[in-house]
């Protein structure tokens, strides 16, 4: 049978996977809760857009950053339909905050003793990416200067990526030790293969803007100058066309990797169906 649950186009909060459902849409975290995660929220109808905004630290994140973003996630008012994701200063992020490793100034990275304990601290870092994923939502980075570790596994969570010309992208957590083990693994695996997300992630190399672009890590490159234009043109592409419609061809795109041609057909069939019954009633009766 396919993967598309048969309720799953009647609306827009089936959450896929892990990143569970959009949830009601409540208060949010406040001003001080974001400026303390490094974060600034601005939401204006149909957009929300979400800035690390840390540039003195190059928007190196917290676990406060990811624990925050988990929370916006849950709390986006259901106007918004589009969520950029950008960074303020040279950088869109220089990876986890390497103060997070010593513990320095608060709480440490468990050591890995108590495994449940600390797949479950990871557990909810990762929950700060993973609804970037949510159909409701189409979710864009923007990405300039360095998106290292952490700040790379943001980008590869959204679902499309506009980049500027100096963009740098690196997985170095391997270099450091660590797996990359922020969700991005298999967003990287989909876009470039296995073979070349082992060479980039075992090499800890930095890959430039026309690299990025031929390897499908970037859907545009633009002039730096360019990038928040680019963003904004892109932003008013996706929100001329019909809402539910887009909502249910993201569920139906994602699901295709994992589908065989059998169930992905099945699960267009499903969905056009409910599109058809939404557009019909619209319809005036004869
Ligand atoms: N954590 C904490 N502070 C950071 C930081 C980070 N990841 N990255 C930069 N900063 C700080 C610098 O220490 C510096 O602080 P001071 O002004 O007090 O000296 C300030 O930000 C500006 O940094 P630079 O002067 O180095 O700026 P730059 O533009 O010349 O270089 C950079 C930028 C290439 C990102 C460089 O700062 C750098 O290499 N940073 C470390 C990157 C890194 O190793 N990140 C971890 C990746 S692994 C991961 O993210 C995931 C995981 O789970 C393991």
């Amino acid at each position: 049978s396919g993967r598309a649950r048969p309720d799953s186009a009647s609306g827009p909060a089936a959450g896929e996977g892990a990143a569970g459902p959009a949830g009601p849409a409540g208060a949010g975290p406040s001003e001080e809760d974001l400026a303390a995660a490094g974060l600034r929220l601005e939401v204006d109808g149909a957009v929300a857009t979400l800035t690390l905004d840390r540039p003195e630290r190059r928007n190196a994140l917290t676990f406060a950053t990811w624990r925050t973003m988990a929370a916006v996630g849950a709390s986006l008012p259901p106007s918004v339909r589009v969520v950029v994701v950008r960074g303020e200063g040279p950088s869109f992020s220089a990876g986890i905050d390497l103060s997070q490793f010593t513990g320095e100034g608060g709480e440490g990275f468990p050591d890995g003793s108590d495994a449940a304990e600390t797949e479950a601290f990871i557990a909810g870092l990762q929950d700060g990416y993973t609804w970037l994923r949510r159909p409701d939502l189409v979710t864009v980075a923007a990405v300039h200067g360095h998106a290292i570790g952490g700040g790379f596994q943001l980008a590869l969570s959204c679902d499309i990526r506009i980049v500027a010309d100096d963009v740098k992208f690196c997985m170095k957590e391997p270099a450091l030790g660590l797996v990359p083990d922020l969700t991005g693994t298999k967003p990287l695996v989909e876009i470039v293969g296995v073979p070349r997300a082992l060479e980039l992630c075992l090499t800890a190399r930095t890959v430039l803007a026309d690299e990025a672009a031929r390897l499908g890590l970037a859907e545009r490159v633009v002039p730096r100058e360019d990038l928040d234009g680019a963003v904004q043109e892109l932003v008013q592409a996706l929100l001329a066309v019909n809402a539910e419609a887009a909502v249910a061809t993201k569920r139906l795109l994602w699901q295709a990797p994992e589908n065989t041609l059998e169930q992905q057909a099945a699960a267009e069939r499903r969905e056009q169906v409910a599109r058809l019954r939404a557009l019909s009633a619209l319809r005036p009766t004869p």
